[in-house]
């Protein structure tokens, strides 16, 4: 759980009537009855109806400068969800042009959130429902999710059984036909998926179980280089990704979440580099290229740097991770990146860590002139001024887009997992995307 202390600390600076309004302060919108000016240096900015933020001056494009004054207060908003922007349409499979993505030729607004979960607990096509409305109605465009639960007993909603080294797809009502729902549910809210295909964590499967099943080994590399491996994890994309080509619900295809050397064993072969993990990407973003030439495809990566020597953990290479050689390959078509500081051991100023790491994958996007996202983040204290600065360095830095680590929905059965990181609809973070989303969306 995060603290809610730093958030109400920082919200409460606005309403002080005398006092300007704090930079990334609200400072206006339907309902606000704060301070309308900002401090000196930023600008009073409106992102939508009910939310006008100040802004560092520079940041600001002349033609937004201006804030509306807010109407007179009629009846509160239950949430920041009316922007003006309708979601794009339904039709059409999202492609990339230099550093963006696009929609039937106009620019596509990467923005939304992670919901690994909605696919893999059982949900029905309403709690499905709810769980996309929940994000849509932050304005978000995109989900990033779970395609796969690799098992070893039939249980629950999963995709791949296993037993004495061969996989079944499961193509049933808690498989693949689950999976249909997952993807009606999303394209009824106006929700493109980013969906990934396996896990280097050993949840919910992933490469591992591949490589106990197949190569009876623990070394987690082997998936990257056993040739039976290889075959079986092809064979599981074939199925999975050829079902779906016509589908532009499908915003694109991820060949991992989070392909490190080292995986939960903790073991490798030792032979495991960068190189490893660029061929490997390599070989199968092709692979799925020649199976459907719709879809986008990434890595899914936290998109660590290779510069060996550098004190930085996440700069050294040592995952097995090349971001800048990987954004290179031909078939793949946008980068991704993770943010996680306090992991990662960047405790001093993990705020100001993680706006430089936007700046730096930033700086790749333009060298490689393809899109890149930051598609996962986190912190769990003082999520609220975080998160609003990074979404700034987003901006900024002209960051293609972004997805938030993670969406949560209250179900009439319970809320949805939380790990820490969830936002759900009643979270203060929950407005702040709505505004950044609304500010990706002005940007074009
Ligand atoms: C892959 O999984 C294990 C944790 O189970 C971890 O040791 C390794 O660092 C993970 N890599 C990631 C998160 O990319
Ligand atoms: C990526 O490709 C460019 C252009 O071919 C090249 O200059 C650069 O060295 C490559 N980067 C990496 C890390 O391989």
């Amino acid at each position: 759980m995060f603290s809610v202390g730093l958030v109400s600390a920082a919200l409460a600076l606005a309403p002080f009537v005398n006092a300007a309004a704090p930079q990334w302060g609200q400072c206006g919108g339907i309902g606000w009855t704060g301070d309308t000016t900002c401090v000196s240096g930023s600008v009073c900015t409106a992102q939508n109806a009910y939310y006008s933020q100040c802004l560092p001056s520079a940041s600001v494009p002349s033609s937004t400068t201006a804030a509306p004054s807010p109407p007179p207060p009629t009846t509160a908003p239950s949430s920041p969800t009316t922007t003006a922007a309708p979601p794009p349409s339904s039709t059409g499979f999202v492609k990339v042009s230099g550093q963006k993505f696009v929609l039937n030729g106009e620019t596509f607004p990467l923005v939304g959130a992670n919901s690994y979960w909605v696919g893999l607990m059982g949900f029905s096509t309403a709690q499905m429902n709810q769980a996309f409305s929940d994000i849509a109605k932050t304005g978000a465009t995109t989900v990033r999710t779970w395609g796969f639960n690799d098992v070893t007993t039939a249980n629950g909603d999963y995709y791949q059984l296993w037993q004495n080294g061969k996989a079944t797809v499961n193509t049933g009502a808690t498989g693949l036909q689950n999976f249909d729902n997952v993807i009606a549910a999303a394209k009824a809210n106006g929700i493109r998926l980013i969906v990934a295909l396996t896990n280097n964590w050993s949840d919910y499967g992933g490469m591992d179980v591949y490589v106990n099943q197949i190569a009876n080994s623990p070394n987690h590399d082997l998936f990257y280089t056993n040739a039976n491996v290889i075959a079986a994890y092809k064979s599981y994309i074939k199925t999975f990704v050829s079902r779906y080509v016509n589908e532009p619900t499908i915003l694109g295809w991820e060949l991992a979440n989070e392909p490190r050397c080292s995986g939960s064993t903790g073991t490798s072969t030792g032979t495991c580099t960068t190189q490893t993990i660029t061929k490997w990407a390599s070989d199968i973003s092709a692979y799925i290229k020649s199976i459907d030439s719709n879809h986008l495809v990434a890595i899914g990566d936290e998109g660590f740097f290779n510069e060996p020597g550098n004190p930085s953990y996440p700069y050294q290479g040592g995952e097995g991770i090349d971001f800048n050689a990987n954004l290179n390959i031909s078939t793949i078509d946008f980068g991704t990146a993770h943010l996680y500081p306090i992991s990662w051991g960047q405790t001093s100023d993990p705020t100001g860590w993680g706006s430089q790491w936007i700046a730096d994958h930033a700086t790749s996007q333009k060298a490689a002139n393809k899109p890149v996202i930051l598609e996962e983040f986190g912190v769990t204290d003082g999520q609220a001024a975080t998160y609003t600065a990074w979404y700034n360095s987003v901006i900024s830095s002209g960051l293609t887009g972004d997805l938030i680590w993670q969406a949560g929905s209250h179900l009439s059965t319970g809320s949805t997992p939380d790990d820490g990181y969830a936002i759900y609809p009643d979270d203060p973070v929950y407005p702040i995307e709505a505004a950044h989303f609304a500010a990706v969306k002005a940007r074009g």
